[in-house]
């Protein structure tokens, strides 16, 4: 499931709904971790990969990791392919995406961000916070039905991989 969010509490409901005790949580703008702290109770036989390109994430996060040890975080802007590669080869699986690079942030880059990412790790689920995509859902109309099941888009699921990345093909069934 692809679930779109804009309100923060909505978002933070969700999360309660989406995440299970062995979950693996990829965390796309983590800010402060204020989420972080919710996503790492739910999984606590989890991991949760929590990342934030601001400066003013590091100190909190770092506090943060030493206390919730099942959180760990990269300062790295995700727009880039060489985040996501990190990623890979950090972990195998991601059963959970979460997206909030800021509910009011450009919804182009939000969507691109979800597409390569969610192409990539292939997650069970997807949360996406943006008013953008939200407005975009509810205003749009359409008679033909295209779905995908879990949290990736089934229809273009291997466009969105990177070319370089697709040699993690070799290692990772995740990526097909
Ligand atoms: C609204 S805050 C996230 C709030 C957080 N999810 C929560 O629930 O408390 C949005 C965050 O996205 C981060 N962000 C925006 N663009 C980013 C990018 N390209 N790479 C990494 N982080 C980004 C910002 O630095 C900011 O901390």
């Amino acid at each position: 499931m692809i679930k779109v969010v804009y309100d923060i509490k909505v978002y933070r409901e969700a999360l309660k709904d989406i995440i299970k005790s062995e979950d693996i949580v990829v965390e796309l703008g983590c800010h402060v971790g204020n989420s972080t702290k919710i996503i790492s109770k739910l999984a606590p036989k989890g991991k949760i990969i929590a990342i934030d390109n601001s400066p003013e994430s590091v100190k909190k996060m770092e506090a943060l990791v030493s206390e919730y040890t099942n959180v760990e975080f990269r300062k790295a802007d995700v727009r880039l392919h060489e985040t996501l590669e990190d990623i890979l080869k950090k972990i195998k699986t991601c059963d959970v995406l979460s997206v909030d690079l800021g509910g009011g942030y450009h919804p182009d880059t939000t969507f691109k961000v979800f597409f390569i990412w969610a192409s990539s790790l292939k997650p069970r689920e997807t949360i996406i916070r943006n008013r953008g995509l939200l407005d975009f859902i509810h205003s749009s109309k359409t008679e033909e039905i295209i779905k995908s099941k879990y949290g990736w888009l089934e229809s273009s699921g291997k466009d969105g991989v990177p070319p370089g990345l697709k040699e993690f093909t070799l290692w990772s069934s995740k990526i097909k």
